[in-house]
Formats: C-alpha cells, structure tokens, sequence
C-alpha cells in the first residue's frame, strides 16, 4: 500500500489488482489534501449508517458497537491533530476506513456494507454545503443588523443620491444603508431556499443503483438532520446541483457585496470625503506617509472573482458528464470550499467596516446640494402650484439651471427676478422645495427617502431580524 509496506495493491480495493498505482496515478488520485476538511461530515455519515445496518440487522449489534466506538476514537485522533491523513489512501473517506481497521479489526470491513464512496461523498459534501448555506445566511444577518445600527443614526443625514454616479437627487445616508438590507436579505433568502431544496438524504444510493440490502433510507435521513431520503438512486450520486446553487448565491451575494464595498472606497475617497475608517480597517503607503487606503473594501471589491470562478469552474466540470458518478465530480470540492472561505470572510469584514466607519456628515450634506440636485423638485414645484404640463415644467426648470450654471450659484440662489425672467407664473413659494431637506422630506412614498420612511423600514426589518 505506502511505498515501504511490500505490498503490491490498494487494500481497499486491491483484489483484483497486482501491482500498485504509479506515483503519478496516486498524485492525480488523491484529493485527501481537499477532502480531510469533510472528516467530521464523513463520521457523523458512518456514524448514521452503522446505527441503522445494526438496528435493520444488516450488520450485528456488537459490531455496530464496535464500529461506533472506533469512529469515536477516530474523531478524537482528528480533533486533536493526532490523526495521519495518508495520501496513499486518496480520500477522507478511505482514510477513515482504513483507520477503523486497525483500531477495530475486521468488524470495520463492515461498515461499507450497502454503501459505496460515491453515495458517501455526495452525503459528505452535501452536509457540508448544507452548514456553509447555514452560516452565510447567519453571517447576513449579523451584517445587516450592523448596517439596521447604522441607519438608524443616519436616517436624517443626508447625501447626494446619484445615477451615473452623477449627483441625481438628495437621499438620506439611512436610506442608502437600507438598500443594501434588502440586497442581503435577499441573499440569506437565496441561501436558505438552496439550503432546503439540497435537504434531501443520498446515503443508501448506494454506487448508482440502491442495494439489495434491507436498508432503511428514512432511518439514516432523520438521523442527519434531512427531510428526506433522495428518490433516485442515479440522482443521488450524480447531482451537485445544490453545489452549484449555494455557489450562485455566493456569486450575486458577492456581487452585492462588491457594491457596497466600491462604494466604501469611493466615499472614503478625500475628494469625496463622506465616511472616514479607522485605523483598524485601513493601512498606509511604504512611501507615501500621508496615506490611508481601504484594503480591506478592495479585497471584498474582487473577492467576487474567485468566488464567480468557483461557479464557473464547477459548472464547466458538471457540464455534459454522463450519469452516473464521474471522478470528475472529485474536483467539486476545492472552489466550493475556498468561495465560502472567501464569502465569510468578506461578509465578516464587510461588517467590520460598517461597525467602523465615521460618517462626516457636514461633507454629505453640502454635497447633496451640488449639482443642481433640487432641479426634479422645482420642476415638480411648477407642475403642482402652477398645473404646468410635467414636460413644460422640466424645460423650464432646465433654463432655471442654465442661469444658476452661468451665475455660478445655486437653484436656490436665484432671485425671485431671475426665475419671474424665465416664466413669469414663478412666485416666492418655489423657494420651500428647493433645499435638500425638503427635498428628501418629501419623498414620503412606500420605500422613498423621507426620514419617515427609512424609519418605518428599520422597523419592518428589526421585527424581522
Ligand atoms: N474522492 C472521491 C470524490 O471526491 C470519492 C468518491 C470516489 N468514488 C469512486 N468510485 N472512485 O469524488
């Protein structure tokens, strides 16, 4: 088996082999490196096989017992580091066999019995999936309680709202915080319906076909926490769709996530200058002592593309395999694991940074009024004091802007002259609309800016979380 032992085969599936594998056979082979990280999923799968081949009297009690007592021992070897993962028996879930054998004798050859690595690993990485979706939509929630903190403070401050990032209409920094409380909510949303459709129990598949074995399938499905058995056995090994949908949810939450993030680095940007970060969420320059750059936002800002290449990369493997199990499906596990190393990481730090950031309100403000930002409120002005047709009133309002533009002042600087020169149905009241304030105040509609209704959302959400 190890190049030393003499033997000539693999013990575990050597009988009909007389030599052993060449060492590059045995390199492109193993995924033990990847799959050790599925230890703990693989015993609490044998675990809930065993109990129910001795409870069916597949297998005997007493070697039932002795299988549960050396997957104990296994455990405890692993969590305290004692375990020798060994390349020469690929996988985690051979290791684990091989370990049983020598801790228990031949009552360990018993354990594979109505089960094959192929239902094994698809109930392995599954559980793992299943607790990767789990903690992403816990680790969500803990973020958007962070930004639900934040809007809560910052539901009156307000800022320029912008398309093109060109400054569009005032909103409040509450409002824009909120935005992204629903985008993640969504996510964890994403998370948890992938998380229950993957719900479902492939032990007992078998290698592809079921056994002829009196297994009970429902038996070791209640045991590990499923709904349900899978219902065909062909499936049951073969799919890794729910692979790939926790991975889609990773992709668009992480997309989300890029946003926010480009948004940070924008903002703390000085020519912006609308949140500061901390020491603890910023480093400086080797060179340039005055610098203090948003690393940690620009990591999230390209975490996306590891984690979009994880999808690609297992959907291209997927692509056009033949049912049943391929080995191809081996290489599911490594972009998957390190996309939810890198998601919880990013959703982590992006919480961090929300919990860090210093809005500098007097900056938001003041630049919520530049670029004529009021200019949709005159023009909404003139249409309801003044009943001039919506199109008229935008023209109108375009000349307003045009002089403020060429007097270098702002809408509201212009004297009651001035915009009486542009159409003469002008009057004082015009003013009113015309600071950013009231602007934002106004916009009271279901899901608008208006303070009132950033804090209806809060409190929608904090009933929520
Ligand atoms: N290490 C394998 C994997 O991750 C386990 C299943 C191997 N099955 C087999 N028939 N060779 O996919």
């Amino acid at each position: 088996m190890s190049d030393d032992s003499g033997e000539t085969s693999h013990s575990l599936w050597g009988g009909r082999f007389a030599a052993k594998p060449a060492d590059l056979m045995r390199r492109i082979n193993a995924s033990i490196d990847v799959d050790r990280r599925l230890a703990a999923e693989d015993i609490a799968g044998s675990r809930a096989h065993a109990a129910m081949l001795a409870q069916t009297g597949v297998i005997e009690a007493a070697d039932g017992a002795a299988i549960q007592e050396g997957l104990n021992r296994i455990e405890d070897e692993i969590q305290r580091g004692a375990f020798l993962f060994r390349e020469e028996l690929e996988d985690i879930h051979m290791n684990v066999e091989a370990r049983l054998a020598e801790l228990i004798g031949p009552a360990a050859g018993r354990l594979h019995t109505a089960r094959s690595r192929n239902d094994q690993v698809a109930l392995d990485f599954r559980l793992w999936t299943r607790e990767a979706c789990g903690r992403a939509a816990g680790g969500l929630r803990e973020l958007q309680r962070a930004l639900l903190r934040r809007a809560e403070t910052e539901a009156d401050t307000l800022m320029p709202g912008f398309t093109h990032l060109q400054p569009a209409q005032p909103v409040t920094f509450g409002h824009h915080l909120m935005a992204y409380v629903e985008m993640f909510g969504r996510d964890s949303g994403r998370f948890e319906d992938a998380r229950s459709r993957m719900n479902e129990c492939p032990l007992g598949a078998a290698a592809l076909a079921g056994t002829a074995f009196p297994i009970d399938r429902s038996m070791t499905a209640k045991t590990l926490g499923f709904e349900r058995p899978t219902a065909n056995s062909l499936d049951s090994v073969s799919a890794r769709d729910f692979a790939l949908e926790a991975l889609s949810a990773a992709t668009i939450c992480a997309t989300h996530l890029s946003r926010l993030a480009e948004e940070l680095v924008i903002w703390t940007s000085p020519a912006f200058g609308f949140v500061k970060l901390t020491d603890a969420f910023t480093t400086g320059s080797s060179i340039m002592p005055q610098k203090r750059n948003p690393d940690a936002a620009e990591l999230i800002r390209a975490k996306v593309g590891r984690i979009l290449g994880a999808l690609t990369s297992l959907t291209v493997v997927m692509k056009g395999l033949p049912l049943a199990y391929g080995k191809d499906m081996q290489e599911d596990k490594a972009p998957t694991f390190e996309a939810f190393d890198d998601l919880e990481l990013s959703v982590a730090a992006m919480t961090g940074m929300i919990d860090d950031l210093q809005p500098v309100r007097e900056r938001m403000a003041a630049a919520a009024g530049d670029g004529f930002s009021t200019a949709t409120d005159m023009a909404d002005w003139l249409v309801r004091a003044l009943g001039v047709p919506f199109r008229e009133a935008h023209h109108l309002t375009g000349r307003a802007v045009a002089r403020a533009e060429a007097l270098n002042c702002g809408l509201a600087d212009l004297s009651l002259a001035e915009l009486q020169s542009i159409d003469s149905r002008f009057n004082a009241d015009v003013y009113a609309v015309l600071s950013v304030a009231a602007s934002a105040a106004s916009r009271a509609s279901y899901g608008g800016t208006a303070p009132s209704q950033v804090r209806a959302q809060i409190a929608r959400w904090k009933e929520m979380l």
